[in-house]
């Protein structure tokens, strides 16, 4: 049986962008293949690569979990996790650092993003973080992982890895592929598209929030930058703050943009954003009326019980191959 597994950070509040790019794209991925495993985590290891609040991060980490089941994921097909509960995760990220570069860390992106905006304080994990990352999926041998596009090159890193130790070791790890949605995979800024949306924004009018009431969603999208050509059309290089919104409405829909393009032909912005916000409160306030119900509820501890189990039997037994396989210990 194939496994499909991801994580996300609980880090900021959860935005649409992680709605669009991961969540949602999880949730079909579960609806359109039966014969498949779900393993989804809250990576709160990752987290504290940069200073957490702790009863903020514990309560962002249950938040997460819940806003997964909330938007619509299966309970009963889901091995629901928390990444910090499972030793193995960090012991396998330890061993993975003794396969992998500092060239290729140095590579990353996303490392030297933050480098750039954050000058002092730099943390070792932050520099090390893909190695976790490549642990996190292989230990539990996962075939596929829907990720958004920023996560591409901590995935092909974790390829990498995977190749490294099998032709040093001999076949252990299965090499995980990425998913990566068609449209949705990249959401921006609603103040600057030329930013991804973040969670760790500092303008909140720049994300919609999972939490956010439907004012503040109508509001947002209302005072999302746009441009004054004023016609709709899908053009990312001259309209690229409409083409963000256009890509938002198809996701959230699950339409065509060359659809809603027809739709809006010969109208001006204003009908399209209102019909936009009006998309997305639909689809935001049944989850969040999920959410209510489920973070006070015992059924989610219950489920992250049953998933700590279940992916703490699997790492166990595989951390136990793997450290024969490298020398490490008596036996
Ligand atoms: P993070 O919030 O960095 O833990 O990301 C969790 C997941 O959401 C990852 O799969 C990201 O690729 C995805 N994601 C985050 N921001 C965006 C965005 N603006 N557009 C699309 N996907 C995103
Ligand atoms: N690094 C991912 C992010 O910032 C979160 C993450 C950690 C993850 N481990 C993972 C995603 C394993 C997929 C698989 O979004």
């Amino acid at each position: 049986m194939k496994r499909i597994l991801s994580g996300i950070k609980p880090t900021g509040t959860l935005t649409l962008g992680n709605y669009l790019g991961a969540i949602k794209q999880f949730v079909k991925l579960q609806k359109k293949m039966s014969d498949c495993e779900f393993y989804l985590f809250v990576a709160d290891l990752h987290a504290i690569t940069v200073r957490q609040v702790p009863s903020e991060l514990r309560k962002r980490t249950l938040d997460i979990a819940a806003m997964y089941i909330a938007c619509g994921l299966d309970k009963d097909r889901t091995v629901l996790y928390i990444q910090s509960e499972i030793p193995q995760n960090v012991e396998l990220g330890y061993i993975l650092q003794s396969n992998v570069y500092m060239g290729e860390l140095e590579r990353m992106t996303q490392f030297k993003d933050k480098v750039s905006k954050q000058e002092k304080s730099i943390t070792a994990s932050l520099f090390t973080y893909p190695a976790l990352m490549a642990a996190d999926i292989i230990l539990y041998d996962a075939d596929y992982v829907p990720v958004g596009d920023d996560q591409k090159q901590h995935l092909e890193l974790s390829r990498t890895i995977a190749n490294r130790f099998n032709n040093s070791y001999g076949d252990f790890f299965i090499v995980p592929d990425p998913i990566i949605p068609e449209v949705g995979a990249r959401i921006m800024d609603l103040q600057n598209p030329d930013r991804k949306m973040s969670k760790s924004d500092e303008n909140d009018k720049g994300y919609i929030s999972l939490f956010d009431d439907e004012a503040a969603i109508k509001r947002k999208i209302k005072s999302a930058v746009t441009d004054s050509i004023g016609i709709v059309k899908y053009d990312p290089i001259n309209q690229k703050g409409l083409a963000n919104l256009l890509t938002i409405y198809a996701s959230i829909a699950d339409r065509n943009i060359e659809d809603i393009v027809t739709q809006y032909a010969g109208q001006n912005y204003k009908q399209f954003k209102e019909d936009l916000g009006n998309e997305i409160v639909k689809v935001l306030s049944p989850i969040q009326e999920n959410y209510g119900q489920l973070i006070k509820s015992q059924e989610l501890q219950d489920i992250l019980d049953r998933g700590r189990e279940t992916a703490s039997n699997y790492a166990f037994k595989k951390m136990r191959k793997c450290k024969r396989k490298i020398g490490l210990g008596r036996k």
